[in-house]
């Protein structure tokens, strides 16, 4: 395998994750940030991201030599990288269209810094025809410019980026496609050599079809509700099913995260301004708002007895904040959407998360009082509302949470706990597409 000199533009989990494994795979990786702060915590070791075995491979790196940070894209490319990964942020701006700015002004601060025969990697989730209009700014007929898009998932990142399911790179020059498809010939992973526009496509294809099994799988559930079916069941005869597989069918308050809101409304705007209705994707996003709502009726029912009982100064608890388990992120996590609708129907939210802390600070908490203890957030409530998977919560001591609450109602939006367990502990246990059970004699 060919060793290559390597720079890393932005030091977010994507950027981090790539440059640290792909030192690990033996490659010269030189990292750049913005923030001077985090370049010095990072050269220390430092690694203020929750993601499994990134601080370790960090840490390998820096000691192998194989890892540096630096400060500012332009400092990276003076040490003269073979391949230039941009790994920096492209928020939702105005109307769910991508915001290119941060890429731009890497661009421009590198430009004319960029050693001939380059291949500059775009990494980040950008509309099609970015890596066109990124050579375009360039404009330097010796400087590629291919897509790469990532494919990780927070909480295991580093686990998918050495296991990958494939590898996919598109640009408008093959040679230089090859060149970047092999920095992970090691991993032995499938691999799509494409034009760019294709690249950039696969991966809002791919995360709106993941969005749009969920929407299906949510809509599914309500169905179960509806008609007395069991989603568990349901969804595991579906699974089978090679072509449709057993993973992401697991119903929930709705999807959320860092990529697949923003993606699925990116893909709209790429749409519309193709002039083609997505309806499907139209659909999938209605389909998950429904369902935060409907988890709030599901509350409102379980907590009231009625369809249009009030919440007002109901105390609730909410077990989990962050968008999904095994990570501290609390970007457009369905728990929070559903803790901001329960607050604007005037319920008193107290919340615990296993990540979470206190006195964590973020806009979204506003509406919820954090507590560092389950059973302290328990406390008079009037329900339990679980709506994070952290597995940890089915370990809790169920019994002592039925003597702590008003009362002994759970409302598991992940269908995580044994309802048997629950049950046992004295509480109602509502999931979601779930047959009630059936009456004892
Ligand atoms: C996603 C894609 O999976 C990844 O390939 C892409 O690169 C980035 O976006 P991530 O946002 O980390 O990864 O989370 P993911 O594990 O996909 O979960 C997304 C949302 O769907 C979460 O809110 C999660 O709780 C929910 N989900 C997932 C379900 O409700 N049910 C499932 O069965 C799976």
């Amino acid at each position: 395998m060919f060793v290559r000199r390597i720079a890393v533009i932005g030091t977010g989990y994507v950027g981090l994750t790539t440059g640290a494994c792909l030192a690990s795979l033996g490659h010269d990786v030189i990292c750049a940030d913005v923030d001077a702060d985090k370049v010095a915590r990072l050269t220390r070791g430092e690694v203020d991201i929750l993601e499994p075995g990134l601080a370790d491979l960090v840490a390998e790196g820096i000691a192998a030599g194989r890892l540096t940070f630096v400060l500012g894209a332009a400092s990276a490319v003076r040490h003269e990288p073979e391949v230039m990964f941009l790994c920096v942020p492209t928020p939702m701006g105005v109307g769910g269209v991508a915001d290119l700015s941060i890429v731009e002004s890497v661009i421009e601060e590198v430009r004319e810094l960029l050693p001939a025969d380059c291949v500059v990697v775009n990494k980040s989730t950008v509309p099609v025809g970015t890596a066109d209009r990124t050579e375009e700014l360039l404009d330097r007929a010796d400087v590629a410019v291919v897509s790469n898009p990532e494919f990780l998932r927070e909480g295991s990142a580093v686990y998918d980026f050495l296991n990958p399911d494939r590898i996919v790179v598109g640009g408008s020059k093959q040679d230089a496609a090859e060149r970047v498809a092999a920095l992970y010939a090691k991993l032995g992973a499938p691999t799509v050599l494409t034009d760019a526009p294709s690249a950039e496509l696969v991966k809002y294809a791919a995360n709106c079809f993941l969005a749009m099994k969920l929407s299906y799988v949510n809509a599914v559930a309500e169905l179960c509700d509806r008609l007395g079916a069991n989603i568990t069941d349901v969804t595991e005869g579906m699974g089978y099913d090679k072509r449709i597989g057993q993973a992401f069918l697991q119903p929930g308050p709705g999807w959320g995260g860092s990529c697949l809101p923003k993606d699925t409304s990116a893909m709209l705007q790429l749409a519309d301004a193709a002039d083609f209705e997505f309806r499907l994707i139209r659909a999938t996003i209605e389909t998950n708002t429904r369902q935060r709502q409907r988890m709030v009726e599901k509350v409102r029912l379980a907590v009231t007895g009625k369809r249009n009982g009030s919440l007002s100064r109901r105390r609730l608890a909410l077990f989990g904040l962050t968008f999904k388990a095994g990570t501290d992120d609390l970007r457009d996590s369905p728990a929070l959407a559903v803790a901001a609708l329960l607050r604007q129907a005037g319920a008193d939210l107290v919340g615990y998360d296993p990540a979470l802390r206190q006195d964590t600070q973020h806009p979204d908490l506003s509406s919820v009082t954090v507590s560092d203890d389950p059973y302290q957030a328990a406390k008079d409530a009037e329900a339990v509302i679980v709506l994070t998977e952290w597995p940890e919560f089915r370990s809790l001591d169920w019994q002592r949470l039925a003597e702590s609450v008003r009362n002994p109602i759970v409302v598991d939006t992940r269908n995580l706990l044994d309802p048997a367990v629950a049950r046992r502990a004295g509480f109602e246990w509502i999931g979601l597409g779930k047959p009630l059970p059936a009456p004892t004699a």
